[in-house]
C-alpha cells in the first residue's frame, strides 16, 4: 500500500479504509472491496499474511462488524455481510458468489421490516438496517467453500471441510465432511490424503 493507504496499480481511485489491516505480504486486489465498509471498531477487517482477496469481494461490515481473514486464506469475490464477527482461519479457500451472513438486517414482521425499508429510503448512508440480532460466523482452518454457496448467522464450518457449489448452510458443519444442498447435509466424510475431488 502506498503511504496514503491506496493499492498500487488499482483502478478504483480510493484509499483503504484506515481500519483496515493488511498484512505487508497479503494482496488486495482493489479497494472498492470497502465501498460498503462502514465498521467503527480499531481493526474491522484484518487480512493476514498471503491472504488474498480478489475483484469482486465486498465487506459490506456494520458499525460494529469485525471480519478477519486469516493466513494464506483465498477469498475470490465472496459477498461478506457482517454485523458481528464473522472469523475466517488459515488457509480457507472461498470461491466466486459465495455469501457470508452473520445477519439477515431485516426484521421478519412485516411491519418492522416497512419501517426498516421507509428509514433507508432517508438515511445516511441509505442503508437498511433492522436492528436485528446478528449471531457470528466462523469458518475453521483449511475449510473450502464452493462457488454460489451462501452461509447463515451463526453456522461454524469444520477444519478441513467442503461446502458444495449452491449450497445454503443453515446449520455447523463437522470438521473433515462434505456437505451439499439447500439446506446442506452431509453425504460424506474426507478420507486422509483423498486427492478428489
Ligand atoms: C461438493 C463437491 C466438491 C463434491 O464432490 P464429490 O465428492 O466428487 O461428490 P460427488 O460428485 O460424488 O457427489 C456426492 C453426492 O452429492 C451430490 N452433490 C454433489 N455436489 C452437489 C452440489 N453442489 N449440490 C447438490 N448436490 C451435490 C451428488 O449429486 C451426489 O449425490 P448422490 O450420492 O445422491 O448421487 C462438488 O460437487 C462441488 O460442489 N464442487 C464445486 C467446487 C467449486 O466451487 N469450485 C470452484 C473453484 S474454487
Amino acid at each position: 500500500m502506498t503511504p496514503d493507504r491506496r493499492i498500487p496499480g488499482d483502478w478504483f481511485d480510493q484509499p483503504v479504509p484506515g481500519n483496515v489491516e493488511i498484512h505487508d505480504e497479503a494482496y488486495v486486489e482493489t479497494a472498492f472491496s470497502f465501498l460498503l465498509y462502514r465498521s467503527q471498531l480499531a481493526a474491522g477487517v484484518r487480512i493476514g499474511r498471503g491472504a488474498s482477496v480478489y475483484l469482486g469481494t465486498m465487506f459490506d461490515v456494520g458499525r460494529q462488524g469485525r471480519v478477519s481473514c486469516g493466513a494464506f486464506t483465498l477469498v475470490n469475490g465472496a459477498r461478506i455481510v457482517c454485523d458481528a464477527e464473522i472469523l475466517i482461519e488459515d488457509y480457507v479457500l472461498i470461491s466466486w458468489n459465495v455469501v457470508l451472513m452473520d445477519t439477515y438486517r431485516v426484521p421478519a414482521d412485516p411491519a418492522l421490516r416497512r419501517r426498516a425499508v421507509i428509514a433507508a429510503a432517508s438515511g445516511e448512508p441509505r442503508r437498511v438496517d433492522g436492528h436485528v440480532e446478528a449471531r457470528p460466523i466462523h469458518i475453521k482452518r483449511a475449510a473450502w467453500i464452493g462457488f454460489d454457496a451462501c452461509v447463515l448467522p451463526g453456522v461454524t464450518i469444520g477444519e478441513g471441510a467442503i461446502v458444495g457449489a449452491r449450497s445454503v448452510v443453515t446449520e455447523d458443519v463437522e470438521p473433515f465432511t462434505i456437505v451439499v444442498g439447500n439446506p446442506a447435509r452431509m453425504v460424506r466424510r474426507i478420507e486422509p490424503g483423498e486427492t478428489t475431488p
